[in-house]
């Protein structure tokens, strides 16, 4: 596994696992919680050692409790989590430290490693004050790196004009017909890593047999073209399957390598 060092100096690994619907009802995002740990511990088995979840997926204990029953210490694990950008998160110092609580809860663990506002909303200052709160438990150790998602250029040179603790990462949706290749470029700029959402999601037909054509002489599925394309640029990407053999080709990502032709037709679809 290769890693990229966020500006804290802890290393991330490049490739993690999403989680949004694991643990639920017929893997719905919004079904009910099952705590089925099934698809977590084969992404362990397969040395997959960073997760991506959120207050809002619910999840969060079935990640935790995956840890435990994994039977590897805690540290083994970078474990990334979201507080919501929604009202009932940030009007106020104590609701910020109750999501920050509740996610150490559920996730049964004293320290996270790195913990994201999920989404920016209409109100810099107000994001501001949120990110206060998170730095004051960046500076008690609970939380190792502090970052957002789903931000666009103004929240997030709001933020890095501001902040104390400059954001680590901006996770943002990133897949062929959607690459943001902007605010990817502006993060990168301000020495906030990207991380790509959805890698794997809305991809069109035409895009997976241009994508396939690509990976065909390296042996590789149209799926790790777009990761291997998004790591090559020090990407982090988080792809998720429920699939054992899907979780593997997600992470067999780094015995291959895109030319600059590849490069360019992939930017473009
Ligand atoms: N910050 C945000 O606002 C935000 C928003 C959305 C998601 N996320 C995070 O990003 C993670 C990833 O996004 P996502 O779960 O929406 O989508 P994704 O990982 O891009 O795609 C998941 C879909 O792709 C399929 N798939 C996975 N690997 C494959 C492969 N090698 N070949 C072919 N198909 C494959 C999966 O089906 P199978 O299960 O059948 O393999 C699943 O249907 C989420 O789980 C979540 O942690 C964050």
């Amino acid at each position: 596994m290769e890693y990229v060092e966020l500006n804290t100096g802890i290393n991330i690994p490049i490739v993690g696992s999403g989680t949004n619907t694991f643990g639920k009802v017929n893997h719905d995002y919004m079904g009910e919680i099952n705590g089925d740990t099934t698809e977590l511990l084969e992404a362990i088995s397969l040395g997959y050692r960073h997760f991506d979840t959120a207050i809002a997926y619910r999840n969060e204990a079935v990640v935790g409790r995956a840890i435990k029953e994994s039977g590897l210490d805690r540290s083994e694990f970078f474990i990334t989590s979201k507080i919501p950008g929604t009202e009932a998160y940030y009007q106020g110092e104590q609701d910020v430290q109750n999501g920050v609580e509740a996610s150490l809860k559920a996730l049964d663990t004293d320290y996270i490693d790195l913990y994201l506002i999920h989404h920016p909303w209409n109100d810099l200052e107000g994001i501001l004050q949120v990110w206060k709160v998170l730095e004051d438990y960046v500076d008690k150790g609970v939380l190792k790196a502090i970052g957002v998602s789903n931000f666009e250029e103004k929240e997030l040179t709001y933020l890095t004009d501001h902040a104390r603790i400059q954001p680590a990462v901006n996770q943002i949706e990133s897949h062929p017909g959607n690459w943001n290749a902007d605010i990817i470029e502006k993060s990168f700029k301000l020495n906030v890593i990207p991380e790509a959402w959805g890698p794997l999601t809305r991809v069109s037909d035409e895009a997976k047999a241009v994508l396939d054509e690509i990976g065909a002489s390296y042996n590789k599925t149209w799926a790790q073209v777009i990761l291997r394309y998004q790591v090559e640029q020090g990407i982090i990407v988080i792809p998720k399957s429920h699939n054992k053999e899907r979780q593997a080709q997600n992470k067999d990502l780094f015995d291959f390598e895109l030319t600059k032709a590849e490069r360019e037709r992939i930017a473009v679809l």
